[in-house]
C-alpha cells in the first residue's frame, strides 16, 4: 500500500464548497455488454476486441458488467453511495448502429430510462456523447482520418440531445480525444489499432472539428440549457533536472498531448511550434478555413482526467531509449514527430497500471489550467487508481479491503482541495470507475471500480474506497 503520511480528509477539516459535485464515471463498452441487443451496431471496440492478440487474454466487453440489463440495481447502488452526478458515455451504435441515419429507438430506449433512473433517485445525469465506441461503418469509411466523421457526429449529438435535452445536465462531447487518435491511430494499443503519425493528427483535427461542431448543435437541440463540456486527459509534464534537454521535450510533449486540444478549444488556433515538430508528418491540409474558428466554442466547463505524471527528455540516440510514458506498448508511436523524445521511469509508489501515484501533479494541473484560462470553470471527470484487490470473507459478509486506493482518494481529493483553496474554480470530482469493469487492451486484469464485479457471477461488492467515498460525500461540508 503507498503510506505516504497525508492524513484522512475528515482529520484535516476538509470542507468542500456548496454544490461541489462528487460522482462517479463509467463508459459505455466498459461496463454494458449486450453488444448485439436491440439494433446495437458493431463498434470499433467490438472489433478490435475480438482480434487476436490485441486485448490481453482475448477479453471483449461482449458481457462486462452486464450493466445493460442491471442498470436498476446499479442505480440503486450509486443512490446508496449517495453519488450527487453519474457520469456515464452513451454508444453511438446504439442510438445509429452504422453511425448515421435514423435513430435506432430500442437503443435510445436505454439511455431515456438510465436518465430517468438517476432523476428518480435525485442524481444528476452527465452523458459523455463519445467514449471511444465508433460505429465500425464509420470506421470502414476510414474512421477519424475522414473529415465527414465529425460532421456524422454532430447529428448523432443532436439526435442524442433532441431526445435527452430536457432531462441531462452536462453533455460532454468527447472523452479524451488524446487516447482516440494517438493510441488508435498512431501506436496502436486502442481500436481501431492503426499506426500513421500522420493519421493520427488527421484524427486530432477531426475530432477536435467534431466538438466544435456538436457544441452548438446540443445546444439547439437541448431544452433544459445544459452544460456544455470536453474531457480532456492533459499531460503534466516534467523534466529531468539534470538534462538540459527536458525543456524541448517538455515543450514537444505539451504541444501534441496538450496544446493540439487546448489552443484551438480555447484560442482557435494550431501552436506553430506543434505544426513545425510535425512537419514532416503531415501538412496539416486537412485544416481547413473557419475549422479552428467553428472549434472555439464557448464551453461551459472543461472536464480533466488526472491519473499520473511523465518525465522527459530528448533521447541522445546512444542510451536506451525508455517509454515509460504509462501507455502500453504497441507497434507504432503515440507521439507523431516527437519519437525521439524519452519518457523516463516515475519516481514510486505505483498503482497496479504501474502509473506513478502523484497528487501534486493534479493540484499543478488545475492551478495551470486556472492561469490559461481563468474563467473557465473546471471539473475532474476522472480519478482513480487500479489495485489487485482481494475479497475477504468476514461475519458480515464479504469485504474488499482496498487502503491503497483509499488512500490514492484521499490524497488526490485532499489535492483537489488544495486547488479550490489556491482559487481554481473546480466544480466536481467524479471517481474512476463506480465499478471494476473492461480496462480497454488490459481486459479485466486491471480493477479500477470502488465497487468490486465478480465477472462469474456480476455480484457487486461494496469496496472499503466505496464506504469510504460514501462518507466522504456525505460529511463534505462539515469540519
Ligand atoms: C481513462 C479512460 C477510462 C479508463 C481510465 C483508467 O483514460 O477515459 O475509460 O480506462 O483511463
Amino acid at each position: 500500500m503507498a503510506t505516504t503520511g497525508t492524513p484522512d480528509y475528515r482529520d484535516q477539516g476538509l470542507v468542500f464548497p456548496e454544490g461541489f459535485v462528487f460522482g462517479s464515471a463509467t463508459a459505455s463498452y466498459q461496463i454494458e455488454g449486450a453488444v448485439r441487443e436491440d439494433g446495437r451496431g458493431p463498434s470499433i471496440w467490438d472489433t478490435f476486441s475480438h482480434t487476436p492478440g490485441r486485448v490481453v487474454n482475448g477479453d471483449t466487453g461482449d458481457v462486462a458488467c452486464d450493466h445493460y440489463h442491471r442498470a436498476d440495481a446499479d442505480l440503486d447502488l450509486m443512490k446508496d453511495l449517495g453519488l450527487d452526478a453519474y457520469r456515464f458515455s452513451i454508444a453511438w451504435p446504439r442510438i445509429q448502429p452504422t453511425g448515421s441515419g435514423a435513430v435506432n429507438r430500442a437503443g435510445l430506449e436505454f439511455y431515456s430510462r438510465l436518465v430517468d433512473g438517476l432523476l428518480a433517485r435525485g442524481i444528476t445525469p452527465v452523458a459523455t456523447l463519445y467514449h471511444w465506441d465508433l460505429p465500425q461503418a464509420l470506421e470502414d469509411a476510414n474512421g477519424w482520418v475522414n473529415r465527414d466523421t465529425a460532421y456524422r457526429f454532430a447529428e448523432y449529438a443532436a439526435l442524442a440531445a433532441e431526445a435527452l435535452g430536457d432531462r441531462v445536465q452536462t453533455w460532454t462531447t468527447l472523452n479524451e480525444p488524446w487516447c482516440t487518435a494517438y493510441l488508435g491511430y498512431g501506436s496502436g494499443a486502442h481500436a481501431p489499432g492503426r499506426t500513421s503519425g500522420a493519421d493520427a493528427l488527421a484524427a486530432v483535427h477531426h475530432l477536435n472539428l467534431a466538438h466544435g461542431l456538436a457544441v452548438p448543435e446540443i445546444r439547439r437541440a437541448a431544452r433544459n440549457a445544459p452544460d456544455v463540456s470536453i474531457t480532456l486527459n492533459l499531460h503534466v509534464i516534467r523534466g529531468d533536472d539534470d538534462d538540459d534537454t527536458s525543456p524541448e521535450a517538455i515543450r514537444r510533449i505539451d504541444a501534441l498531448a496538450n496544446r493540439a486540444f487546448l489552443s484551438p478549444l480555447l484560442q482557435g488556433r494550431y501552436d506553430a511550434d506543434l505544426l513545425e515538430d510535425t512537419a514532416a508528418v503531415t501538412d496539416w491540409a486537412f485544416v481547413r478555413d473557419g475549422d479552428a474558428a467553428q472549434i472555439h466554442q464557448p464551453i461551459d466547463v472543461l472536464g480533466v482526467n488526472y491519473y499520473s505524471t511523465v518525465t522527459v527528455r530528448m533521447w541522445d540516440g546512444v542510451a536506451p531509449r525508455k517509454n515509460a510514458d504509462g501507455h502500453q506498448g504497441a507497434a507504432g508511436s503515440p507521439w507523431p514527430g516527437s519519437e525521439h523524445v524519452e519518457f523516463l521511469e516515475q519516481p514510486g509508489p505505483y498503482t497496479d497500471m504501474g502509473w506513478n501515484i502523484a497528487p501534486d501533479g493534479l493540484e499543478e494541473l488545475l492551478v495551470s489550467l486556472r492561469e490559461r484560462c481563468p474563467e473557465q470553470p473546471l471539473m475532474v471527470t476522472e480519478n482513480g487508481a487500479a489495485f489487485p484487490d482481494r475479497v475477504v470473507e468476514t461475519d458480515a459478509g464479504r469485504r474488499v479491503p482496498d487502503a491503497a486506493r483509499v488512500d490514492y482518494l484521499n490524497r488526490h481529493v485532499t489535492a483537489a482541495h488544495r486547488a479550490i483553496a489556491r482559487g481554481v474554480d473546480l466544480r466536481g470530482y467524479y471517481v474512476w470507475s463506480l465499478l471494476d469493469n473492461f480496462e480497454w487492451g488490459y481486459g479485466y486484469t486491471k480493477r479500477f471500480g470502488i465497487v468490486r464485479v465478480d465477472y462469474e457471477t456480476q455480484e457487486r461488492i461494496l469496496k472499503d474506497s466505496a464506504r469510504w467515498f460514501q462518507e466522504l460525500i456525505a460529511t463534505r461540508t462539515t469540519p
